[in-house]
């Protein structure tokens, strides 16, 4: 099957809007924009995923939260946010006053169902959202911390209800760690998902050095333990995710996962995505996003 077929310097037509080009902040490296905005030309991107979002404020994990090893990053934040009513009532007012041209979704998170149907709902009445993105790679609390995206009936549930609380389009995220990320995509279509976001990270967990500590007591690098690894070895896997994806639906894929460079947006538009969304590289190096969009916008 195919998307949107992706050319560059062409916009783009997806979830009911249209992007000036393919290039996405990736969830949870951008804030809600304003964080960026003294530092980033945000207009000039295709848009932004916001921090995912709950509907209570979440303080997040211990420090340290993120540490760096030679394939990337490993993140333990906690889904740290403001909760849904600073969202609806600070955030998205200050993105639909200051973005003329870049598209937003909103990234949704929860302990239950009900959370992510309760964000979904809140906000569906912003005209500023795009879409929403379903964060399906968190503990369920009611299944004993089960992804969400790990039990066909729970991700039926949650993007059928999700989808008829709001006229705005749902994508749901899906983990790399999935066995089999098609049919998982395939469950989430037939229950009314409007596009696919592969990949988030993948579980990790790094030791302080031996020398740093007794040999028997390493403290683990992160303050949570163990974490998410993103940055450039999520590209062949992201890649992969994307053509698993596009051949097994037919809705907009947003390819994420150590995009680096123009040749890498390209790896993912060639597997079939439709967006692309960067996160650790933009970290590293703000404006890295902008000048892939200007750069891919020139062909
Ligand atoms: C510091 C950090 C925070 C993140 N927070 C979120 C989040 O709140 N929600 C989410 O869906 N993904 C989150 N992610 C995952 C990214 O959106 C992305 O899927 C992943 O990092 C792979 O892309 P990259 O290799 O370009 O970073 C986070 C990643 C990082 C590095």
């Amino acid at each position: 099957m195919s998307g949107t077929d992706v050319h560059a310097g062409e916009p783009i037509a997806a979830f009911g809007s249209t992007f000036q080009n393919p290039i996405l902040l990736a969830s949870g490296t951008a804030g809600f924009g304003r964080e960026l905005a003294d530092a980033v030309d945000l207009d000039a991107l295709g848009g932004l995923i916001t921090k995912s979002v709950s509907p209570e404020p979440r303080v997040g994990h211990p420090t340290p939260r993120v540490a760096e090893f030679a394939g990337g990053m490993l993140n333990a934040i906690g889904l740290a946010n403001p909760g849904v009513e600073a969202v609806a009532r600070q955030e998205l007012p200050w993105l639909a006053a200051n973005l003329a041209r870049a598209r937003v979704l909103v990234s949704v998170v929860g302990a239950t169902v009900d959370d992510y149907v309760t964000v979904v709902r809140r906000l569906s009445d912003q005209p500023v959202v795009v879409a929403f993105e379903l964060n399906l790679s968190c503990p369920n609390t009611a299944r004993g911390g089960e992804h969400f995206g790990a039990n066909d009936d729970v991700l039926r549930e949650l993007v059928g209800r999700c989808r008829e609380a709001s006229a705005r389009p749902v994508v749901a995220k899906l983990a790399p760690t999935l066995s089999d990320i098609g049919r998982t995509a395939r469950i989430a279509v037939e229950a009314g998902a409007d596009g696919i976001t592969v990949v988030n990270t993948m579980p990790g967990l790094l030791f302080e050095d031996a020398a740093s500590a007794g040999p028997d007591r390493w403290p683990a690098r992160l303050g949570a333990g163990n974490g998410g690894v993103s940055g450039p070895m999520l590209l062949p896997i992201g890649v992969l995710a994307t053509q698993r994806v596009r051949e097994a639906t037919a809705v907009p894929v947003i390819g994420v996962g150590g995009i680096r460079s123009v040749g890498d947006v390209a790896q993912y538009v060639r597997a079939g995505a439709t967006l692309v969304a960067i996160g650790t590289a933009g970290l590293a190096d703000p404006r890295l996003p902008e000048r892939l969009a200007e750069r891919w916008g020139r062909g």
